[in-house]
């Protein structure tokens, strides 16, 4: 145990002090271990959104006053900072309300009219629900065909099935996570999406557990469509992006209708506005977005080290748990990016999260909103801890010390 500790403290000497300093809600000591549900958010994003509330507050793209330019500028520059963040073209980033809306208009606007009888969608074993139950509908709407690439021992997809899957089907979609919300492992999105594209097949890959983790490149990915949300990378909730190639946008249906979506309207029809405006019709949430693009500053303000930082937490809990007798730790330790997933003996994983919270250690148990996965993995829930850059060692220890006294007092 001593030895393990010593090399993971020894990661580049960071200073996970610094970055728990930017967010008020820990300073009661909270030992924050659901990062993966939703992150935190630094007092800069929350001063960043007051600060338009407060001093820039109005309709963006409508009003020609001061404050009506002033609002169209800080949310038209968050979309810059976002569209930087993942190396795409402001054109080309739409916010949404979160994953799963982006996931919903990319199916609704795009996938559906192009699915239809003897066609196939392929998503992972590894999804969670965002990127399963919208393409579940597609093709139920459609009369298309779910095929699921299945996962290998050690958690990472199975990309012969796929392979071999695209050749002999009539594969139009491949949707896949990026990372596994319940193993939190890495998949080669790019190896899909090469696969996909060699038969003509469009990709989607949901960055949710990726963005605040690994740094993003929607072209080096190769993928047509990437959605992603705001609350898990240190942004607000209810705001979020899909990035889209700009040719597809442009054959996307809006599935939002009414105000500033459109360029025209005549009593009997609507011309539609440019992408990405078409797809965000309504008042926007511009005080997410403005938030968002300040999350994305704080995530590109990390010191170096930080994402090192996060996967030696994950790395030691996984050992340190999987040390305890009658624990399960679910995934390969190899590659293990931010959280780690267990199952412990005899205690249903809300007792395990009940008796950590008793003992002010915050973790999520339940399906993780990845039943496919879990029933997989035989079991209905499990228990998760997930981290990021302001975590310690010492909250692992507390994780592990709750863990075995939940044992003690349940098992
Ligand atoms: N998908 C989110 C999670 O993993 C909600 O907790």
């Amino acid at each position: 145990m001593e030895r393990k500790m010593t090399v993971a403290d020894g990661g580049g000497g960071f200073d996970p002090g610094g970055v728990r300093r930017d967010f008020s809600i820990l300073e009661s000591g909270l030992v924050w271990l659901d990062n993966a549900a939703t992150t935190q958010r630094p007092d800069g994003v929350l001063a960043a959104m007051e600060r338009f509330y407060r001093r820039q507050n109005a309709n963006p793209r409508r009003s020609v006053h001061r404050l009506g330019n002033e609002a169209t500028q800080a949310f038209e520059s968050a979309r810059e900072r976002v569209a930087r963040f993942i190396g795409g073209a402001p054109e080309e980033v739409v916010f949404t309300a979160g994953t799963t809306a982006g996931i919903n208009l990319v199916v609704g606007g795009l996938a559906e009219e192009e699915l239809g009888e003897g066609d196939e969608v392929w998503v992972s074993a590894a999804e969670h629900h965002s990127n399963w139950v919208p393409w579940q509908q597609a093709v139920l709407r459609t009369g298309a065909t779910l095929k699921v690439i299945p996962l290998r021992e050690d958690g990472r997809l199975e990309l012969d099935v796929l392979r071999a899957g695209v050749l002999r089907g009539r594969t139009k979609w491949v949707a896949v996570t990026w990372v596994s919300n319940v193993l939190g492992l890495e998949n080669d999105v790019a190896a899909v999406a090469q696969i996909a594209r060699d038969v003509g097949a469009r990709v989607l890959v949901d960055g949710a557990q990726g963005v605040a983790h690994l740094p993003v490149n929607v072209g080096r990915m190769g993928c047509d469509f990437f959605a992603f949300s705001g609350h898990k990378m240190y942004g607000p909730m209810g705001i979020g992006a899909l990035w889209g190639r700009g040719e597809l946008l442009a054959e996307m249906t809006p599935t939002v209708f009414g105000g500033e979506m459109i360029a025209r309207v005549d009593d009997g029809e609507s011309v539609w506005a440019e992408a990405p405006w078409r797809f965000e019709g309504g008042t926007p949430h511009v005080a997410g977005a403005v938030g968002l693009g300040a999350a994305v500053d704080w995530l590109q303000g990390l010191p170096e080290g930080a994402h090192e930082h996060e996967a030696v937490l994950a790395r030691v809990a996984a050992e340190r748990l999987a040390e305890l007798p009658g624990v399960k730790v679910w995934g390969a330790q190899e590659g293990r990016l931010s959280l780690v997933s267990f199952s412990v003996e005899g205690i249903h994983p809300h007792d395990v999260a009940q008796v950590l919270d008793d003992r002010g250690v915050a973790i999520r148990a339940g399906h993780l909103c990845a039943q496919p996965l879990l029933r997989r993995l035989g079991v209905a829930a499990v228990a998760r801890a997930s981290f990021f850059p302001g975590n310690t060692l010492e909250e692992v220890e507390r994780l592990v010390t709750g863990v075995k006294a939940a044992q003690e007092l349940l098992a």
